[in-house]
Parts: structure tokens; sequence; C-alpha cells
């Protein structure tokens, strides 16, 4: 349900008044900060390339990283991130506190913010293009030819002898907000803070590994205005309504996993593995909870975290599932860094900084709080979930600058304005990781793997 995407707001379809209700959103971070975020994932085309594979081991799509198109340095490649963060983890919170607005200002950040990216096709013939990966996301959307105000690789319909328009009276064209009738079509407006998107409904075959998906329904972006359009088409994998999964169950049977490449690295292939051909055995699983009010979202049960060997005193109130207000933890791949709950955040930094040397000065950086300026050696931090430990490496924990001055503890606590009830495990956390997302058997799970070349 991420992203304010309208086919995402089924099956608690919000009033058209409030999809437009644009809240204030406060970032801690400088302005100067936030303004030079929309270069940062424009994509670095001629670093891709594609392997696919498939044979009886099943699909495997290759995962690339975003890499910025400016030379930045280190620290604002961190401070941009992170603001992106900030207004992505407000949004996830404002979707779980189960409140009908999508919060249109962080969704423009939103937009910008996942990192990982795969190129699917898309047509026939067959048109690249690159796809965000995100799982707190339904949506399939796309910017096309037509669009006016689109700044990124388009797709042509033109030039697609499977493109169809979806016409007023399809089911799908009910879960838009705002849909009016054009001459054939259902098109929608979106709004995202300053910024307006508008769209068509639409269907065609969609490549991704090497099975097509024939008639599969996405957004046609046709317009952008403001400062803020998508950059790229987005692979929404969350399991609500109108998602990838939901289309492709016969295909793929709702599974999947990824691996996520080290983002500091630049050349980097994970994979994003579709269906429940060749998915590790040897891995250790967490059951997924399931949130009506907020089905695209993969809740988990962390239940304690552990800092070096002793696990840190949080509330249980801090860490507990209650679909009502949305509380919990999710595993999402669009956030970057992980982000606790204030008393959880404050138990596991404290114990952090405790290890790492009390008398040690802590200095911070935009919104990491934990930053060292001498060499540090870290203790480890594990995940206790329901029936699994996750215990990250140092490299899922700390953010080095690249001239090695400066150590960061990379995760910080959620955004306070908004409900802050939800914890984050984000992308940085889970990179050399498989990330195995079974839903037929409700159940997520997490084994080490270095796919970071
Ligand atoms: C979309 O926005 C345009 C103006 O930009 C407006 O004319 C049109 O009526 C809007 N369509 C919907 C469905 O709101
Ligand atoms: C990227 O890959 C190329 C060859 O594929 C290799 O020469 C280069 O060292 C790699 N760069 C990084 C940063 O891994
Ligand atoms: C900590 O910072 C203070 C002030 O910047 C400085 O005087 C002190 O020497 C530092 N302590 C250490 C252990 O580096
Ligand atoms: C996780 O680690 C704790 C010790 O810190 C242990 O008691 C528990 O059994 C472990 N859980 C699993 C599922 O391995």
């Amino acid at each position: 349900m991420a992203l304010g995407y309208p086919l995402l707001n089924s099956p608690n379809k919000k009033p058209p008044s409030q999809q437009h209700t644009n809240p204030t959103m406060k970032l801690p971070l400088p302005i100067s900060l936030t303004t030079i975020s929309l270069t940062i994932l424009l994509l670095l085309l001629s670093t891709s390339t594609q392997v696919q594979s498939k044979n009886q081991d099943g699909l495997t799509l290759q995962v690339f990283h975003m890499k910025p198109q400016k030379q930045l340095s280190w620290q604002e490649n961190v401070l941009q991130m992170q603001a992106k963060d900030e207004g992505r983890v407000e949004y996830l919170s404002s979707l779980v506190a189960g409140r009908s607005v999508v919060p249109i200002a962080s969704g423009r950040q939103i937009i910008q913010s996942p990192t990982y990216i795969v190129r699917g096709k898309i047509g026939t013939p067959p048109q690249t293009l690159l796809l965000a990966m995100d799982t707190s996301n339904d949506a399939a959307w796309i910017p096309c030819t037509s669009c006016d105000g689109c700044s990124s690789t388009l797709f042509s319909p033109q030039r697609s002898t499977t493109f169809r328009n979806l016409p007023c009276g399809s089911p799908q064209c009910n879960q838009v907000p705002n849909p009016s009738c054009s001459v054939s079509a259902c098109s929608f407006n979106l709004t995202y803070g300053s910024s307006s998107i508008a769209a068509n409904l639409a269907q065609d075959t969609i490549t991704l590994a090497t099975d097509p998906i024939p008639s599969y329904t996405f957004g046609c972006v046709t317009k952008t205005t403001g400062p803020s359009s998508p950059p790229q088409g987005l692979l929404g994998l969350g399991r609500g309504p109108l998602s990838l999964l939901s289309q492709t169950q016969n295909l793929y049977q709702s599974t999947f996993s990824y691996c996520l490449p080290s983002f500091k690295s630049l050349n980097f292939s994970g994979s994003l593995r579709l269906g429940p051909v060749a998915q590790p055995i040897r891995i250790k699983f967490t059951p997924l909870l399931k949130n009506p009010r907020r089905s695209s979202l993969y809740y988990v049960n962390l239940v304690a975290i552990r800092v070096g060997r002793r696990i840190v005193d949080i509330p249980p109130a801090a860490l507990a599932f209650n679909p009502t207000t949305g509380a919990g933890t999710i595993f999402d791949s669009g956030t970057v860094f992980t982000r606790l709950v204030m008393p959880a955040y404050n138990a596991v930094r404290d114990e952090f900084r405790r290890r790492v040397g009390p008398n040690l000065n802590v200095t911070s950086l935009g919104g990491f709080d934990t930053c060292y300026n001498v060499p540090i050696v870290a203790p480890t931090i594990t995940f206790m979930f329901s029936g699994m430990n996750v215990t990250l490496p140092q490299d899922n924990i700390l953010i080095h600058s690249t001239a090695g001055s400066t150590t960061c503890l990379a995760m910080a606590a959620a955004p306070d304005n908004v409900n802050s009830v939800l914890n984050v495990i984000a992308n940085m956390q889970q990179q050399n990781h498989r990330v195995l997302f079974d839903i037929p058997n409700s159940r997520l799970g997490v084994a080490r793997e270095l796919c970071t070349k």
C-alpha cells in the first residue's frame, strides 16, 4: 500500500477528499539536503547488465543497486539516503496507524526512495525498463511516452501490440482514486505534495526473469507536474490485492526471495528469485503476521534485541504487534536504515555505546546519533524474532566514511512526529542475506548469502 498508489487503496478505499490531504512533514535534516535528493536515484544505465537464467532451478532476476548520477561525497550520500528514509518511515508509519490519509508529502520522498532496482521487459516486442523493488508496495507503475514531465526511460504503448487501456467499466478501475473516463480508458490523478501525477490504468505483458506475465495491470503514467515525478517504474512486491504476487499466483505461487548486494559497492548485483523453486532449504523462518488493515506490509514478530551478549531492556509494547494501531515490525526493501521505535532504539544505542567504549566521544551525523571519529570495535546486534535469531555482521551495522575517519551506527529512532509505532528492518541491515517471502506458508526466512560481487 505504499506510495499512495491508487491501486493500493483497496480494500480500504479512502474518500477522495482524504487522499489529497497533504500532511506537513517535519524533516529534522537541513532543507538544503532534501532539495538535492532528487538527483540521487537517477540511474547509470550503462553500468547495468542483466543476467537471466531459467532452468529447473527456477527463475532468477538480477538485482542492481542504484547509483547516484552525480558524484557525491560520502556525507552527502548518507544524508540524502537518510532524508529520504525519514519520509518513507513516516509514510509507512502513517499506513500502519490505520489512518485513512496517505501522507503525500512524504510520498514524494518515498517515490525517490526505493534504492534497489530490477530490469524488466514490457510489451510486444519487449521494451526494457528499470523497476524499483518495493516490498511495502503493491503498485506497478511505468512512465509512458506520452508522459508530459517524466524524466526517465519511457515505455511506448504505441509500439506494443499487446498493450491495452482498461476501460472505465473494468473492476480494477473501481480501485483507483478519482477515476475519470476518457474515450476508452480509465484514468486518474494522484497528488504528491506539490506534484501531481496522471496515469491511465493499463495492461500489457511484462516479463521479469524469463516468464511473460500477460495482461499485467499497471498505471501508465501520462503526466507529472511539480518537482518530483517518479523517476522510473515501480515493482511492488507487497502482498495486497492487485500486487504482482496476486497477479501471478499461478506462476510464482506468492513466493519470492531476494539478496540485496552491499550498497557500498558500485557493481553489485544480487538477485530476486520468483517462485517456490530453488529457494534455499537451509534457512531459518519466522511467521509472517497479517494486518488486514495494511495488507501489503510484511509484519514479523520481533521479540527482543541482543547487543553483544546482552538482551537489551525494551518495554514489550515497543515491539508488540497490534493490527489496530499498526504497531510491530516489518521487513522493508525500500527503507535504507533500520528504524526502531524510540524506547527500543535508545536501549540498543545505549548498550552499543557502552560496549564500544563509554569514554569515547560520540558525535552525530544527520539523523545518526552514534558516530565515532576514531576506529571502533562494534558489538554484534541480533534481532530475535519468533523462531529465528538474525545476527548482523559489522557491515550491516556500521556505516563508514570513505576516508575512514567517521563510523556511525547505521540505525536510528523512528521519526517521532507521526504515530511512531513501527519498527522497520531496512535494506542496509538485510544486505548480503537471502530474505525469503513464503506467503503460502505464511513465513519469512533469512539466511546469510554473499551476493556482493
Ligand atoms: C486531472 O488533472 C487535470 C488538470 O491537471 C484535470 O483537468 C482533470 O480533471 C483531473 N482528472 C481527475 C480525474 O481528477
Ligand atoms: C565491477 O565489475 C567489473 C567487471 O565486471 C570489475 O572489473 C570491477 O572491479 C567491479 N567493481 C567493483 C567495485 O566491484
Ligand atoms: C572529547 O571531546 C572533547 C571536546 O571536543 C575533547 O576535549 C576530549 O579530549 C575528547 N576526548 C577524547 C577521549 O577524545
Ligand atoms: C535465540 O537466541 C537466544 C539466546 O540469546 C536463545 O535462547 C534462543 O533459543 C534463540 N532462538 C532461536 C530460535 O534460535
